[in-house]
């Protein structure tokens, strides 16, 4: 296992639009030890009920989504190595319902406080749930939204996650 260091947050240099928005990041969540990342490219991090929160926004077809609803904690994980791309390519296109997608991408399972994280992640937020909530099609003020990208149904919910802690290596 790598040695992880806590990052004070007053020092984070964060861009969170590139961050998330372009690198991307995998979501890892764990239940009865049995844990599965999946890549998001949408999310967020910021201020909410006087706390650091980290913001991830989950469909309902995600295996993620299963697993978030029954744990108490999740990770938000970065790498800097363009190798991992690939990787997250395949974690943003199979199912962990499927198959076992750490043991297919040879990745593994570090904890932090019991929150399960990537093991080769350079940069990670354990977090805690603070609060689940469906987005609703009808409480869209830009209409457009719903045919654009829930044409489907397939709707986020959005979890609101505590930030515990943050981890560089
Ligand atoms: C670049 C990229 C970004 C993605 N972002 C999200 C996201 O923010 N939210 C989401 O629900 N799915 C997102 N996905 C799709 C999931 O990662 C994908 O459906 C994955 O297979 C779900 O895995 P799971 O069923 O093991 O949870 C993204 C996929 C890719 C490739």
């Amino acid at each position: 296992m790598h040695d992880f260091q806590p990052y004070p947050m007053e020092l984070l240099e964060f861009n969170p639009f590139t961050k998330i928005g372009k690198e991307w990041a995998a979501i890892v969540t764990e239940v009865d030890g049995k844990a599965n990342a999946m890549t998001a490219s949408w999310g967020s991090v910021g201020v909410l009920w006087g706390k650091n929160i980290a913001t991830i926004f989950v469909r309902e077809s995600r295996y993620t989504k299963e697993l978030l609803d029954k744990s108490d904690t999740f990770s938000v994980c970065f790498f800097e190595d363009d190798k991992m791309h690939s990787t997250l390519n395949y974690l943003g296109k199979v199912s962990g319902r499927n198959e076992d997608k750490l043991a297919g991408a040879r990745l593994h399972i570090n904890h932090s406080d019991g929150v399960p994280f990537l093991d080769e992640a350079k940069f990670v937020l354990t977090c805690k749930k603070l609060s689940t909530t469906l987005i609703k099609t009808e409480d869209f003020n830009d209409p457009s939204l719903k045919d654009q990208f829930y044409q489907d149904n397939d709707l986020h919910t959005m979890y609101v996650g505590e930030i515990l802690q943050v981890y560089a290596r």
